[in-house]
């Protein structure tokens, strides 16, 4: 049923080439226009001279040459050691007569390696390091990455190499360039052989890295234009079930326009990119998630290339784990795996706990188990208006209450930082009592 990795339909989604998302491109970059003009009329008018300010940026990634130095040690980490012991590992099984010994040997070297190098470390760092929240999110997101990519290199390569031990075949790793290609290209799924393009189009790697940095510049006029004014200013008046509830719909807007942005950032402009660069063919990493009728849907679509990584490694072997019975199971602990991960980096790089994305997919899921136990499957009717209703209102909900906190903790600074402190959520505390003065 599934579309192999390797399969040409998979390849190449030509988004801007379709006339009517060209026009939706169009129309962002003309809002775009309208913002930067905003943005140069207003500080005309304030200081008699015309300033492009890159506050938000400069913020946001702040101390990013610390981020790249944490980003070179885990590269470097993820580069050496798994393909190492790896190696060591397959030759000391054809000589060694003791394969469990020898594999329990490797298998706790390279978990003390990644407590260490690819647990602790950038955790530590992210912690004791005024870092920008963007500069966290390179840190965490490049963490899970590696993990991953390092997950399915060892489940791709060691199950042949046991089966050759087996049967008397050849154990040979493969070459240490296919390991560098598959650290670089845009997929969680290893594969000794991926299809490749035939040449590399400079011009559509400028365009597209050219994008992506205007992405960050938009992103961030978004973040000024419609988000700073409005949260920043929330000390001024007491809090109220009825403001607050204002302050969720009006989030819709900005909400939908960042996710837009960020989805055509990096799911676009960044993969397409690397692929470009690489000759890396297959560039399905979306698919039209927007036509969606479902959240399940949605999921399978949103984000291809994490969505086949959590299919194969986590419900596939779980299904396998529970023997295809318990199939809901198998369904909830993986919403719950990537629901844990999700807030996990949200917490480190934000800097507090709100659970949003967790309670959210469990909600889904079990909303989607009940509907289609209830309904035998039959369609909900016009159920792409209540999916963008539903996704709009959790998109607007995440993205007021976590500016509230962020606020929160700017206006009311907590004096004594406990454990407690830290993961309960404090601006309902702070706002609704008293008018508060930013420190
Ligand atoms: C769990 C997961 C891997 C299943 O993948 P999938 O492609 O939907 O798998 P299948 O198509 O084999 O579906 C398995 C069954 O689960 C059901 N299902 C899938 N998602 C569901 C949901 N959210 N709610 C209820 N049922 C769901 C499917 O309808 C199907 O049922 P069926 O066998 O009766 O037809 C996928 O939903 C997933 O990736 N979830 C995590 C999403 C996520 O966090 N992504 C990261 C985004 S950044």
């Amino acid at each position: 049923r599934r579309t192999p990795l390797t399969h040409p339909a998979h390849f190449h989604l030509p988004l801007l080439e379709v006339e009517h998302f060209r026009t939706i491109y169009n129309i962002f970059v003309a809002v775009l226009c309208i913002f930067v003009l905003r943005a140069v009329v207003v500080d005309f008018i304030d200081n008699e001279c015309i300033v492009l300010d890159f506050e938000v940026l400069i913020f946001a990634f702040g101390r990013l040459h610390m981020a790249l130095l944490a980003w070179l040690v885990m590269f470097l980490y993820t580069l050496l050691v798994p393909y190492k012991v790896l190696q060591i590992w397959a030759r000391s099984l054809e000589t060694l007569q003791l394969p469990t010994a020898v594999t329990v040997i490797a298998a706790a070297v390279l978990l003390i390696g990644h407590a260490t190098v690819l647990g602790f470390y950038p955790v530590y760092t992210v912690i004791s390091q005024p870092f920008g929240p963007a500069s966290c999110f390179v840190i965490i997101l490049e963490q899970l990455r590696f993990l991953m990519k390092i997950h399915s290199f060892l489940r791709e390569i060691a199950p042949p190499i046991l089966r050759a031990r087996s049967n008397d075949g050849k154990m040979g790793l493969p070459p240490f360039s296919t390991y560098l290609y598959f650290l670089f290209c845009p997929t969680l799924i290893y594969r000794e052989n991926y299809p490749r393009t035939p040449h590399v189009r400079w011009r559509y790697v400028i365009e597209n890295f050219a994008k992506f940095l205007g992405c960050l510049f938009y992103g961030s006029l978004l973040f000024k234009c419609l988000s700073i004014p409005i949260f920043s200013n929330m000390n001024k008046q007491p809090l109220t079930l009825r403001r607050l509830v204002l302050s969720v719909f009006n989030a819709t807007l900005p909400a939908l326009y960042l996710v837009l942005l960020m989805f055509f950032c990096f799911f676009h402009c960044w993969l397409n990119a690397f692929a470009e660069m690489l000759r890396f063919a297959d560039r399905g990493f979306y698919k039209d998630w927007w036509n969606a009728t479902s959240f399940p849907t949605f999921f399978r679509t949103w984000n291809v290339v994490v969505h086949d990584w959590l299919y194969y490694y986590i419900y596939q072997d779980l299904l396998w784990v529970f023997k295809a019975k318990a199939q809901s199971v198998a369904l909830l602990s993986t919403f719950i795996i990537s629901g844990v991960v999700h807030e996990y980096a949200f917490t480190l790089c934000f800097g507090f706990f709100y659970p949003f994305t967790l309670p959210f997919s469990i909600v889904v899921v079990l909303e989607g188990m009940f509907y289609s136990t209830f309904t035998h499957g039959n369609k909900r009717p016009n159920s792409n208006i209540l999916f963008w209703t539903y996704l709009l209102l959790g998109l607007a909900l995440q993205f007021c209450l976590q500016s509230l906190e962020w606020y929160s903790q700017i206006h009311c600074p907590v004096q004594k930082s406990t454990f407690w402190m830290k993961v309960t959520t404090h601006f309902w505390s702070c706002y609704s009592s008293a008018i508060t003065t930013p420190s």
